[in-house]
């Protein structure tokens, strides 16, 4: 029944076309809906995702949410290798393992981009528990999934600032960039960076984290770099797969913080030859993965222009209970 529907860009033309808009400073136009603002390409999928999406009740579902640039490629191989550890482990042979053959994007699918390409079905045919990604807001999920138990909802994070250097290098090798170093910049309190504001895409999900820790887990890219293993079982035991003693003897965890590093995916022809196409625009597999660290802004701004954008977001977060 699902694939006699209209292409969503179709179906959602006439909703699209009257949600509010803007064009200065963004790579594109972009349209705001539920409370934030996307590129107008993703928002036909970010709209089915919210008004089509249905839950599996069986096995449950796991999203992984983030802005862009915060580790989402990195959760999403940390957490598949977690998940399919079973039939894949990741240590041994692991030319076997879907992660040397496949990138994580192709291993956990976006599912705004799965609805915008007309490849739901991908991801009902996914076996449980699903694994799923997206960079909408909190506000976007379904009520049928915010609202049940069994779906589970992983968070990453990113210091602002790495994350705006890091989007600026990822749009320079895409060939979709129309952003000056300086829009980029101020993406932040122009709310014209993807998902924006991006106080509020955080807060979205670190309150229902606060409200639901069994169905939201709030991490930062930071930690995980710091300390991986208590990152890495903090996921497996909240998709309700935690490591066995055994297991931990038996470095399984250590096995999957080397399949998922930088340098071993990195390395990898599916990360790093050729293009995929994300919503419609083509983008380079390795400009995903560049250098993975904390602090790199300190080599592209002043300190006085960060000293700026944290007294902003300190503002922003005030009284809230979170800091970066
Ligand atoms: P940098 O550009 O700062 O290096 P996203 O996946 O959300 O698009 O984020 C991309 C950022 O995550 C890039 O940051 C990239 O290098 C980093 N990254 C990708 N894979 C990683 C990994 N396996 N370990 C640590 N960081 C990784």
């Amino acid at each position: 029944q699902q694939q006699q529907q209209p292409p969503v860009a179709d179906e959602y033309r006439d909703v699209i076309a009257a949600l509010p808009c803007r064009l200065q400073g963004t790579p594109q136009r972009m349209r705001l809906y539920e409370g934030a603002w996307y590129r107008e390409d993703w928002v036909p999928g970010i709209i089915a995702f919210h008004r089509r999406f249905v839950p599996r009740d069986d096995g449950g579902d796991v999203i992984l949410a983030s802005l862009p640039k915060c580790g989402t490629t990195w959760l999403k191989a940390l957490a598949f290798a977690v998940a399919a550890r079973g039939a894949y482990p990741p240590a041994g042979d692991v030319q076997r393992h879907p992660l040397a053959r496949l990138s994580p994007h192709d291993c956990v699918p976006f599912v705004e981009a799965a609805y915008f390409a007309g490849e739901e079905a991908r991801l009902e045919a996914a076996p449980s528990p699903r694994l799923m990604s997206t960079h909408a807001s909190y506000s976007v999920l379904p009520a049928s999934m915010r609202e049940n138990p069994r779906c589970k909802v992983i968070y990453i994070c990113r210091q602002p600032k790495d994350m705006l250097i890091s989007y600026w290098h990822f749009m320079n090798r895409s060939k979709f960039n129309t952003m000056s170093f300086s829009d980029v910049w101020k993406s932040i309190p122009e709310s014209t960076y993807f998902g924006s504001p991006i106080w509020e895409h955080i807060l979205g999900y670190w309150n229902a984290s606060k409200m639901n820790p069994d169905r939201v887990l709030f991490l930062k890219y930071e930690d995980v770099l710091c300390d991986p293993i208590k990152n890495i079982e903090r996921i497996a035991e909240f998709i309700g797969q935690p490591f066995s003693e055994a297991e931990k003897k038996a470095g399984i965890v250590g096995s999957i913080i080397n399949l998922c590093s930088l340098q071993n995916l990195k390395a990898l022809d599916p990360n790093n030859i050729g293009f995929r196409r994300v919503v419609g625009i083509e983008v380079p597999n390795g400009s995903y993965f560049r250098k993975g660290k904390v602090g790199d802004w300190v080599n592209y701004v002043t300190p006085e222009m960060a000293e700026s954008l944290d007294k902003f977001l300190c503002d922003k977060f005030h009284g809230t209970g979170f800091a970066f």
